[in-house]
């Protein structure tokens, strides 16, 4: 598929088929990974391939047992990684405290977020299907542990593919108008908001999510439901600790 058409048909797929992903293709899906912009040359990350179901199902109860954590042929998991830069300047005998900080931890984040965007792309273009598992952020120390990350190295995206095995329509999304200022921030009044949102409000998928667990509206069922406050400072704690004792 031309590039453009790739990315404009993108939905996440959430089942596959058992059918495995060829080696040749997991290859330049790989290549397409490590090849994006990165900070300085440094190819501040790494990803760690998962095919073994048995490793999956190990995962499994981290990414909170969704089906796609499991039901995908391939796992691939996205680490901002300052590890191997520290071994290069270890083996130069040259100190390597520049880059135990939040600034080196915002590059590495970046790299591993490029390759993991770079790695969907390519692998839509191949006919593959994806979704993300945002759950890779949530127990970290977990996932450090069974995928054994060394210091300074910190998983930030994880991505399931496979063959698609379910047909959907594309996922109703903002106007794009709504997303973009020309040359400075233009910010939005009330008018605008009720515009911008009203087909996410509309769109069946959240309008059945509201009426079912009654939260009223849309934001609300965000708010109160879907990404509650005292889940994200839970995990948000748990992340800021793993990133600074890692070496971050
Ligand atoms: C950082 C991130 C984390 C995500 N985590 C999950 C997840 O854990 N489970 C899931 O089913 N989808 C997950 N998604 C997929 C989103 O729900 C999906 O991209 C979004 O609803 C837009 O739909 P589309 O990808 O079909 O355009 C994640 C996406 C991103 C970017």
């Amino acid at each position: 598929m031309e590039t453009i058409e790739t990315l404009l048909g993108h939905r996440s797929i959430r089942q596959f088929k058992e059918q495995p992903i060829e080696d040749e293709i997991l290859d330049k899906i790989l290549q397409a990974a490590c090849n994006g912009s990165t900070l300085g040359g440094m190819q501040l990350f790494s990803i760690i391939v998962t095919k073994d179901k048995a490793m999956m199902e190990k995962m499994a109860p981290l990414h909170f047992n969704q089906p796609i954590a499991t039901n995908a042929p391939l796992i691939l998991t996205f680490c901002a990684d300052f590890h191997r830069f520290d071994r290069f300047c270890e083996c130069r005998d040259v100190p390597t405290d520049a880059y135990s900080n939040f600034q080196a931890y915002q590059w590495a984040v970046t790299d591993s977020i490029i390759a993991a965007q770079n790695a969907c792309v390519a692998a839509e273009s191949f006919g593959l299907g994806l979704c993300w598992l945002g759950t890779i952020t949530y127990n970290v120390p977990q996932f450090i542990e069974i995928l054994q990350l060394p210091k300074h190295v910190i998983p930030t995206a994880c991505i399931a593919i496979g063959y698609p095995d379910q047909q959907i329509p594309l996922t109703t999304k903002l106007p794009v108008r709504s997303l973009i200022h020309q040359e400075s921030y233009r910010d939005y009044n009330d008018t605008d908001i009720n515009n911008m949102y009203a087909a996410l409000e509309k769109d069946t998928h959240n309008a059945t999510a509201v009426a079912e667990n009654k939260t009223g509206n849309l934001a609300n069922d965000y708010v109160s439901r879907r990404y509650k406050k005292e889940d994200n400072e839970y995990f948000s704690n748990i992340l800021y600790k793993a990133v600074k004792e890692q070496g971050f």
